[in-house]
Parts: C-alpha cells; structure tokens; sequence
C-alpha cells in the first residue's frame, strides 16, 4: 500500500539513534544542541529551538508574543487544526481569511479585508510546502503593526522569491516547523521555532522547559553569589515541550540527506504534472512564480462530478489499488469545536469549502519507486472509465 506521505529511515539514522541509546544523555543532551545548531545553519536563521512536535511550536510562539486574552489570531482555513487551535490555547479569538483559488494559501486582499482593531498575530500556513505570499502579507502586517508566525510545517526546504530559506524569518518573527513523520524529516514527533530575534528565543527555551530556569543571571528571589548549586527558579508558567536527544539525533541526520530527499520529491511531482496536466478532469498543483515548494503533498483537485463518482468511491478505488489517499483539508472553520464555540458556517469561506470539495493527496514521499509512481499514475488514469 502507498501511503499518501511516508518516512525514509535508513541504517545512517539508525547508527544515529542507536549512538544517543548507547550515550549518557536521552532527553536534553549535546544532540538537542547540535540539531538546533544544524537547523539554524541550514534555515539561515540565528537560532531554533526544537520542541516535542508542530502543535507544541504553534502553541510556544503564539505565548511568547505575550498578546492580551481576548485579542483576535488570523490563519488560513486550509490547514491542519493545530495552526487555528494555538490561538485559542493562548485565549486569542481565533479569526480566518480565506484562500488564493490557486496556491490554496492566504490571500493576501482577503486578509487585508478581515483585519480588525482586535487582530493582533497573522499565522500564514506554506500548504502543501509552497510559501504563501509573504511579501505581501509581511507589508500588510507591518503597516498595521501586527505579528506574524509563519506555519511552515509543510515547508521545511521550501524557499521564496528572493531566494531566502522559508524559516530565515526574513517576513515573520518566527516560523513554526512540524518532523511528523510524513513531514520531508522526521524525528518521530518533533517541531521546531526558528527566529533571530535573542528576546523571543530566551522566552521559547524557558517556556518549553515549564518556564524555569537554572541561569542565575535570570533569577529574581535568591541572587546568592556564588549561586547555590541546587537552586532554579520558575518564572513562568511553561510546559514540558522538550524533544528528546534521541529525536534530535534522528533530525540531525535526516537534515543530512534533505535535499536529496526535495529533489526526489521535486521529480515525481514533474513526471505527475507531465501526466495529469492535459487530463481536463483534474487540476494540478500550481507553484508561484519563483517560489521553490519542497513539495510536502501533490494535492489534485479532481471533478467528480465530470467522471461520476463521489470522493469516497474514488479513494476506495484507489485503495483497492494498492494506492492511499488522504484529505487536506476539511476547512478547519467547519469543525464542530469551530462551529460550536466560534459561530462559523457553511459558507464563510467559499474558496477553501470549494476547494474541499474536490481536493485528494496522492502519494508522494521521495522512497517512492519509478514503478510505485507509475502504479498511482496508472489508478488514478483508470478512474474515469
Ligand atoms: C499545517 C500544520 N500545522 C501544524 C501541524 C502540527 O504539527 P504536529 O503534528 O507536529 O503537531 C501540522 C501537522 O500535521 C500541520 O500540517
């Protein structure tokens, strides 16, 4: 069975894990370092701070910004809950601006449209790995003096027009990465928070460790000199969102073998393009004009109407075939929690409900075979009888 996105774990990331087993350090040891020093060389950003997973990264940089309860958070609907869910485990109302029909990303005019005097955070989601348009996003936000964090969990790699590494947070404070493991690396669980601002990095480390620290330079109550040996303090109230030594090793040497990993992603999406591109029943993904995807997912938008079956037949089909498909996504505003809590309904956001209709992930991860993309390609030609 081809899953829609799969892990490429080979004997240099077991050798890699197996050392950090054998070592002194499982959890918060040189390698939690390392990972984070490599991520920040390849991102080309001054620091990361690696966290338990995506989610526990939204959660962290959305708190460090520090906003007032009852302030607004804007996203994307096209994204997986989490990106939505931060806002609202920090008391922010969380608010949505709908897609660009073809990058299903943030549209900028739309988002210029919803801002209010509450909007205080703007979280942009890269789908799919295409880097939404952030030098307008970026300009919108700076004339109104607002935040921005970027959801580049699809995005590891990606780049943007000029050329900067998605995560350099060159248009963000900070940019938001997920190692799940059909992310382009993985680390089992994992996330990371990049930015180049020392404030925000100082508040992410405390906040992932409960919000304590041991550095007597921070320390508020006892400033005994020399500090005693067994003294910490807890300055805020923070979580236990750390990544083990054990992922981090693993990250390190996936990060190793990233571009391979892009570039064979990169080419089954052209052999998939060359093939589905003339097939008037489907739409393949669009990249914007000089912006370099890392291609998380190859998302076809399919007309079921045109070949007269429903989405639920297609993917049964599919499966039948060896070939698995997912959905991303259910716009995150029609869940029942969305619905519930917030108001939102059918209808508020038209271009990510239509795209909904009619989207379907097929497989693509780069330990993909020339014959397993010849399989999908084959499953997907046969739908329409
Ligand atoms: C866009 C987006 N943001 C955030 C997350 C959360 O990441 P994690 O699963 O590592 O918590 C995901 C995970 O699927 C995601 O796709």
């Amino acid at each position: 069975m081809l899953n829609y996105g799969k892990h490429w774990i080979d004997q240099d990331d077991i050798a890699a894990v197996t050392k950090v087993l054998e070592s002194d350090f499982l959890t918060q040891g040189p390698e939690v370092l390392n990972f984070e020093k490599n991520l920040a060389d390849f991102l080309e950003t001054r620091f990361a701070v690696v966290v338990a997973n995506g989610t526990a990264a939204l959660h962290l940089a959305v708190k460090a910004l520090e906003l007032e309860k009852g302030q607004q958070g804007i996203t994307c609907p096209n994204t997986f809950a989490a990106s939505a869910n931060c806002l609202v485990y920090n008391g922010l109302e969380p608010a949505f601006v709908d897609i660009d029909e073809k990058s299903y990303c943030m549209d900028p005019a739309e988002l210029e449209r919803r801002i209010t005097r509450r909007t205080k955070v703007i979280i942009p989601v890269h789908f799919a790995g295409q880097p939404a348009d952030m030098e307008r996003i970026k300009d919108i936000a700076f004339k109104r003096n607002l935040h921005v964090i970027e959801d580049a969990s699809h995005a590891i790699g990606s780049k943007y027009e000029n050329d900067r590494m998605v995560g350099a947070c060159c248009y963000a404070e900070m940019c938001v990465f997920s190692f799940h493991p059909v992310k382009t690396i993985a680390t089992g669980e994992g996330g990371a928070i990049t930015t180049n601002l020392k404030s925000l990095y100082d508040k992410l480390i405390l906040l992932r460790n409960h919000g304590i620290t041991k550095d007597p330079s921070k320390f508020k109550i006892d400033l005994s000199n020399p500090p005693n040996p067994w003294y910490y303090e807890m300055l805020d109230l923070g979580f236990n969102y750390r990544l083990t030594d054990i992922q981090a090793a693993l990250g390190t040497s996936q990060l190793k073998r990233i571009d391979a990993f892009i570039q064979r992603r990169r080419e089954i999406v052209a052999r998939y393009n060359e093939v589905f591109k003339n097939i008037p029943w489907l739409t393949i993904p669009y990249e914007r004009e000089g912006v370099f995807s890392a291609f998380h997912l190859y998302v076809l938008k399919i007309d079921f109407e045109k070949i007269g079956k429903t989405r639920a037949q297609v993917m049964e089909e599919l499966k039948a075939k060896g070939v698995g498909t997912q959905v991303h996504y259910i716009p995150v505003h029609l869940q029942p929690y969305y619905r519930e809590h917030f108001g939102f309904k059918e209808g508020d956001f038209p271009r990510a409900e239509q795209y909904y209709r009619q989207c379907l992930s097929i497989p693509l991860y780069p330990k993909m075979t020339d014959a397993d993309v010849d399989q999908v390609i084959h499953a997907i030609m046969e739908l329409k009888g």
